[in-house]
């Protein structure tokens, strides 16, 4: 990973970048950073907000050989290789919320999007974007997000180096997406639970079409998140919102 890191100032999305670049021959492992983003794409074809000059955006182009079935784990591969580099870096105690988010205090400080491409039974191409909120300010914020998102800056109260944060965080995704290439599916999920702020806590699911009130349990193998519901059944959430409640 990072053998080849391609720095812009300005693109659409890293994303659709890392995606050309796989196409015109790149090889995997390819990194792509921007400053700023015109078109910065968060999950559920939200607007991920790409100031330049602040924070950090990167993607990472791959050509990952485990199955369809396991994409949820490139994901959740991807969360703990952040997280770990974060704290690393930081010190904060950030912790992931299901499936991909990233934590401060209950305040969101970083996200990623996976964009697959799959055919029959593989996955011929896949990028994993990751949106880290570094030295952001309230001010830099619009006042629909003040309420949810945090940055590394707001936490620390210093400008932290988004270079330095990049190169740990390349270096903590090439460990673990290899223990997912060696199919070391325990470790990534355990590792994942000791990060996870999400297991024991209430949560509110949002789908499309319904509402959940339950007590997240634990995330099966294949990354789905399994909930308690208040009758005693479980279930196993394979997309969707997620709120923690108060603790
Ligand atoms: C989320 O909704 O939590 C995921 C946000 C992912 C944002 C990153 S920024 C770099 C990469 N390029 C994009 O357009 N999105 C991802």
């Amino acid at each position: 990973i990072g053998r080849e890191i391609v720095v812009y100032d300005e693109v659409e999305s890293t994303n659709s970048k890392a995606n050309e670049l796989l196409k015109q021959g790149y090889p995997s492992g390819t990194v792509v950073i921007a400053d700023r983003q015109t078109k910065g794409k968060g999950r559920l074809g939200r607007t991920w907000i790409s100031p330049p000059g602040k924070n950090l955006y990167m993607s990472i182009a791959l050509k990952p050989t485990i199955p369809p079935k396991y994409a949820t784990l490139l994901t959740l591969t991807s969360v703990v290789a952040c997280t770990t580099a974060l704290r690393r870096y930081t010190d904060i105690p950030v912790v992931i919320k299901w499936p991909n988010d990233m934590l401060i205090d209950d305040k969101k400080v970083g996200g990623i999007l996976t964009e697959l491409k799959i055919e029959g039974e593989k996955i011929k191409a896949a990028v994993v974007g990751i949106g880290i909120n570094v030295n952001m300010t309230e001010e830099d914020m619009p006042e629909e997000i003040k309420e949810i998102a945090s940055s590394l800056k707001i936490y620390r109260k210093e400008d932290l180096s988004r270079g330095l944060l990049a190169v740990e965080i390349i270096k903590e995704f090439d460990k673990w997406y290899q223990l997912l290439e060696k199919r070391q599916r325990k470790t990534i999920i355990d590792r994942w639970m000791q990060l996870s702020g999400t297991i024991g806590r209430q949560v509110k699911i949002i789908f499309t079409d319904r509402e959940i009130l339950a007590t997240a349990e634990a995330i099966d193998e294949e990354g789905r998140l399994i909930v308690k519901l208040n009758d005693g059944t479980y279930e196993k959430i394979s997309a969707g919102d997620v709120t923690l409640l108060r603790a």
